[in-house]
């Protein structure tokens, strides 16, 4: 068992408020978090808000508003949408916030004295969406397809980071699972990568970019928005930059992202610590897209489901549902709205709600001494949520609901009930229903917090007080 789980979900840009992508990664990493929780290991959740850079910049220009007051309205937005999903998150770290800006400012004293930074030029096809330069090869027909549009040429004068002479420490790191990048296909795909080319060094300051961290050994530049948001997930601990000092919980346990992000993630982020000498990450888990018609959903592309939509139709827990089932974690998922209702008709209208309703409303109708249920722990999902293979954890759930409806119709328990001579038939029957109920409610905490407690009340008063899932038309 761990007895320390720290967790990390990306921070998000602060350009737009969020979709379902965002709510994806921060529900999967909130019920990693409450599942270790419930094992008893002191867990620590960490999300927050990317601010700074060009592209928010443009953003808030374009809303007539300063970057700082455009910012805080949309880390407003993320924080509240992240109380309404129940997101149990230990911090929310803002990379505008001073600390970060401080500790950010000391570390890259400490490299460039270190002499892992250095001042030179740099040439290349910067796509702003992405806040990164572009290989020829990334790109199709000339634009970034993730963004679609055509990567701005720049050269100018910037700081750089030296990758190079860490590559084959890095690679090392990778091989063994010291630094486990996974599922596998990730990894592999990241190896390939490192070992087909020479790293190039990368540019970490922009000239002409005043909305960022200034450079401390040259006020000049701005960091670049990748080296500032990379140390989030040290300052979201509170560290201040003291290598001497290094939070307790470092380093993180899992280290959530989508694919979107994994090359810089498997490259200048663990580059950066080993030229710090700190320990890499133990895991980088990367999960695919959410696609809305093929295309990756995006705020840029304008392809976006809003979550506003989603919780309004399905609620808090119908969403975390939704999007933690709808397909293999680490593979991209296509997503429509008619699917998603078509599956909470299913699963939770039909499959979980009236089982609930149907034992609860047994117990009520007829006298039934339950002793109390049990909640039991289960290695077989233990095992699966250790693997990260969420969606199969909700699988498994859903068999036990499945097969229970099943039972109850096979057995039918209110017919033994007004039978005296059937007494015991009926007692067993409503037993191993209430058990199942008890383990289903137990095994859901982690995925439908309020519905686990909702169940669990229920089997307690013997009383349903609200229908748990209204069928959608
Ligand atoms: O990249 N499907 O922020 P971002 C699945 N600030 N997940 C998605 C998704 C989709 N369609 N869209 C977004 C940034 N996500 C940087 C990160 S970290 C040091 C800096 C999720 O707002 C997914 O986790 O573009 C993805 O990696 C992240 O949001 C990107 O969010
Ligand atoms: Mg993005």
């Amino acid at each position: 068992m761990k007895d320390k789980f720290y967790i990390t979900t990306p921070i998000y840009y602060a350009n737009a408020a969020p979709h379902i992508g965002h709510a994806y990664t921060t529900v999967a990493a909130d019920a990693l978090a409450r599942f270790y929780k419930s094992q008893g290991a002191n867990v620590f959740l960490l999300t927050g808000m990317d601010e700074h850079g060009a592209k928010i910049q443009k953003a808030a220009e374009e809303a007539g508003k300063s970057p700082q007051e455009f910012v805080n309205g949309i880390a407003e937005i993320f924080e509240g949408l992240w109380k309404i999903l129940e997101i149990e998150n230990n911090g929310f770290i803002r990379t505008t916030n001073e600390k970060h800006k401080e500790a950010v400012r000391k570390v890259l004293q400490i490299l460039f004295e270190k002499g892992a930074i250095y001042k030179g030029e740099y040439e290349g096809l910067y796509c702003t969406g992405c806040e990164q330069f572009k290989s020829e090869n990334e790109l199709v027909d000339g634009k970034c397809p993730d963004h679609n549009i055509a990567p701005e040429m720049t050269k100018e004068e910037c700081y750089l980071l030296k990758m190079t002479e860490l590559q084959k420490e890095l690679i090392e790191k990778i091989e063994s699972d010291e630094f486990q990048i996974a599922p596998e296909r990730y990894k592999k795909e990241i190896l390939s990568f490192l070992e087909g080319q020479k790293l190039e060094d990368v540019s970490i300051s922009r000239k002409n970019i005043l909305w960022g961290i200034p450079l401390p050994f040259d006020e000049e530049h701005t960091t670049y928005v990748w080296v500032d948001a990379f140390l989030n997930y040290l300052t979201g601990l509170g560290w201040n930059g003291d290598l001497n000092d290094v939070p307790k919980q470092w380093p993180m346990d899992v280290q959530l992202i989508g694919k979107d992000i994994l090359r810089v993630h498997a490259t200048i982020w663990p580059i950066m610590l080993l030229h710090l000498g700190l320990p890499l990450p133990k895991k980088l888990f990367v999960h695919g897209h959410i696609l809305s018609g093929g295309k990756k959903m995006s705020k840029t592309l304008g392809n976006a489901i809003g979550i506003d939509e989603m919780i309004q139709k399905f609620g808090s827990d119908g969403t975390r549902y939704l999007l933690l089932s709808a397909g293999t974690f680490g593979d991209d998922v296509d997503v429509t709205m008619e699917r998603m209702i078509e599956k909470y008709n299913a699963d939770l209208a039909n499959g979980l709600g009236n089982l609930v309703s149907r034992v609860i409303k047994l117990l009520q109708n007829f006298q039934f001494p339950i002793s109390n249920f049990q909640l039991i722990s289960n290695d077989k999902i233990f095992n699966l949520i250790n693997n990260l293979e969420i969606d199969k954890a909700t699988e498994f759930i859903w068999k036990i609901v499945r097969d229970a409806n099943k039972y109850i119709e096979d057995t039918k328990p209110w017919e033994s009930a007004k039978d005296e001579s059937r007494k015991e038939e009926f007692e067993k029957v409503m037993q191993k229903l209430v058990d199942d109920l008890g383990l289903i409610a137990e095994l859901l905490t982690p995925f439908m917090p309020q519905t686990s407690e909702k169940i669990k009340k229920s089997l307690e008063t013997k009383k349903l007080d609200e229908v748990l899932f209204q069928r959608i038309k």
